[in-house]
């Protein structure tokens, strides 16, 4: 079976450990939501499975394809190369090129630039609004706008796998709704596999496969299926810590 993997991972930043012992499974296909509060570790841990933050005990591996790489022991340029796109907190876009040169950039290295011009085209027809304005500064564009061009500039690199991290900050709640239906969208008719970090967690958790429940860089709870029968008290006390 094709899915990432992390195994009792423990990381932090030199003498601080933000994450313990945290092990999760991402399995082709699926959607899967990581929430929980600010500074809980959300980012640390996406940033651990992308090569950013090296792990001091535990395993993060790709299981693809009948091979298994160690990602802890990948670059963050290979960990691109071998199909995994972030979409990270606060978008990072190049302010000062265009729509379509901020999806250009990203789409030349080795895994996209075969398919650049057809990756270009499906990006700019998935995204109306960024045909739109593709001849615009990506620093012009709305908060929506950038976060979808965040988004597209992911599906650039081909990728199989897809890591957001909290897509919906900073947007109106209609925008919320809008970027979160679009990753949706994305797992749905491309069939990406998807991890994502997100605050809105009643959003999320609506359109998730699955979802972990961060706190204090410990997952302390895990909901497996029929998320719609849970109860919004029960999700809002978990990632509180309540439940
Ligand atoms: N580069 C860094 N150096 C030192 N400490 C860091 C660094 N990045 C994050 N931290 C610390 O690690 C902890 C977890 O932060 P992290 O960014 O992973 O949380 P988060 O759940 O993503 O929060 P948010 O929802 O605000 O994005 C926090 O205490 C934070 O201060
Ligand atoms: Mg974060």
């Amino acid at each position: 079976m094709n899915r990432l993997i992390v195994e009792g991972l423990e990381a932090g930043y030199g003498a601080v450990t933000v994450l313990r012992d945290v092990s999760l499974e991402v399995a082709e296909g699926e959607l899967v939501a990581l929430v929980g509060m600010n500074g809980n570790g959300k980012s640390t841990l996406l940033n651990t499975i992308l090569g950013f933050v090296r792990p001091r005990a535990g395993r993060v591996v790709l299981e693809w394809d009948g091979a298994s790489i160690d990602l802890a022991k990948t670059a963050p340029h290979d960990i691109t190369n071998l199909g995994i796109a972030s979409v990270p907190e606060g978008r990072r876009l190049v302010p000062n090129l265009t729509v379509e040169e901020n999806l250009v950039l990203a789409g030349g290295g080795p895994r996209g630039r075969a398919d650049l011009k057809a990756n270009l085209a499906s990006c700019l027809e998935m995204f109306p609004i960024l045909q739109e304005r593709r001849r615009q500064f990506a620093s012009t564009l709305s908060g929506g706008e950038q976060q979808m061009l965040a988004i597209a500039r992911a599906l650039m690199t081909s990728p199989q796998v897809m890591v957001i991290d909290e897509p919906s900050v900073g947007l109106a709640p209609i925008i919320v709704d809008q970027v979160i239906a679009t990753i949706r969208q994305l797992q749905e008719r491309r069939k990406l596999t998807i991890l994502m970090a997100e605050q809105s967690f009643f959003q999320t958790i609506a359109v998730s496969s699955r979802a972990y429940v961060l706190a204090h860089g410990r997952i302390i709870r895990t909901f497996e299926r029929d998320l719609d029968a849970v109860g919004a008290d029960e999700i809002r006390n978990a990632i509180m810590g309540l439940g």
